[in-house]
């Protein structure tokens, strides 16, 4: 199944790709800082005709009309048509197409496909992770030597506080942290061993599904900030590390 999904996943990153004007393109959501361009429709579109049909009775559930689905039973693909649309609105190139494919609740595929640099991180439950095709692994570095990714939770201001808490406590104890701005891409960089650890207060199961997958196939540890399993139905917190951080959790105060 990852075989067919992949293409068509690369296929969706030319849409990304073959935007232009983007501005005049993009319309506020619920505020300024919810964004959604003529693109994540365009690409969500493509995928919802392309990816169904490859499981017959599976369901798909878009970011952009995920109301119209239930992820946790049957089959069902999970997709963020663009992950990092502000990045992608203001020109940055930091975004992803992400698709997961779950069974009854459970990750069993995950494709995030950043098309600016031409990555794409894949993962198969029990099947490793792989960039490009070649396998990849979480790093070995402890945090003293490393460094972090965090999110924002930009949809709930309500965790501003314990969010900029968390990073001044990982701050203190690691190199730096980033605030690169595509959850998904955030994952596959702990998954690929570019970062050592990632949370976000509050994330969409859109943002984490596939992403989550390709971290634990590649050896890491992803849990919610009070160590508990991810939802695919709800928004949770994520945290996403290495083997060798994953403890450092407990000593924090989330
Ligand atoms: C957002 C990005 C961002 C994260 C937000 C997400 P979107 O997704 O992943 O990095 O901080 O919480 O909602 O809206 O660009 O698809
Ligand atoms: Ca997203
Ligand atoms: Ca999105």
């Amino acid at each position: 199944m990852l075989k067919q999904i992949i293409p068509i996943v690369r296929e969706a990153g030319q849409i990304v790709l073959s935007a232009r004007d983007v501005w005049a393109r993009t319309h506020e959501k619920t505020s300024a800082a919810d964004l959604v361009t003529e693109y994540d429709l365009a690409v969500e579109n493509f995928l919802k005709e392309r990816l169904p049909p490859l499981i017959p009775g599976s369901v798909f559930f878009g970011e952009e009309e995920a109301e119209n689905a239930d992820p946790s039973c049957g089959w069902a693909f999970i997709v963020d048509p663009i992950d990092g649309t502000t990045n992608f609105v203001r020109g940055l190139k930091q975004s992803a197409v992400s698709v997961a494919l779950a069974h009854d609740g459970e990750t069993v595929c995950g494709v995030v496909y950043d098309p600016f640099k031409d990555e794409l991180f894949s993962a198969r439950r029990g099947g490793g992770a792989f960039l490009n095709g070649d396998p990849i692994h979480v790093s070995a570095r402890p945090l003293s030597e490393g460094v972090f990714g965090m999110g924002t939770a930009i949809y709930r201001r309500e965790y501003l506080a314990p969010t900029m808490r968390l990073t001044e406590q990982l701050f203190r104890r690691s190199c730096d942290f980033r605030r690169l701005g595509a959850a998904a891409l955030d994952l596959c960089a702990v998954a690929c061993g570019r970062t050592e650890l990632f949370f976000e207060y509050s994330l969409c199961p859109w943002d984490h599904a596939a992403g989550a997958l390709i971290v634990t196939e590649a050896g890491g540890v992803i849990s919610t900030l009070t160590g508990g399993p991810l939802s695919l139905t709800e928004r949770c917190s994520v945290w996403a590390s290495n083997q060798i951080n994953k403890d450092i959790l407990n000593e924090l105060e989330v």
